[in-house]
């Protein structure tokens, strides 16, 4: 079960391999926004993988053109309705301000 680190906090959370990220923060008490319910069209859920990028695998088309179309967003920048946890640590990053639409 890998486990997610979640900064600036740094608390460890963990979560089934295959769980949403999103969902994973959520079950744990992390408000993070998720203005469309996970549905990729709001961008509300953007954050950054900082450590384990490969484990949660690539991007889609989909999510890259929402990425690019909300500020703020980098080389990091994940929708946590869109990465399913793999076998693998990873590093997450909570923005401290607003994005999406
Ligand atoms: S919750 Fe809207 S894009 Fe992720």
């Amino acid at each position: 079960m890998p486990t997610v680190n979640v900064l600036p906090e740094g608390k460890a959370i963990q979560a089934a391999e295959g769980t949403s990220l999103l969902q994973a923060l959520l079950d744990n008490g992390f408000a993070l926004a998720h203005k469309c319910g996970g549905n990729l069209s709001c961008g509300s859920c953007h954050l950054f993988i900082q450590e384990g990028r490969k484990s949660v695998g690539r991007i889609a088309p989909g999510e890259n053109a929402l990425l690019d179309s909300i500020p703020g967003v980098g080389s990091k920048s994940r929708l946590a309705c869109q990465v399913k946890l793999g076998s693998e640590d990873i590093s997450v990053e909570l923005l401290s301000f607003a994005s999406g639409r």
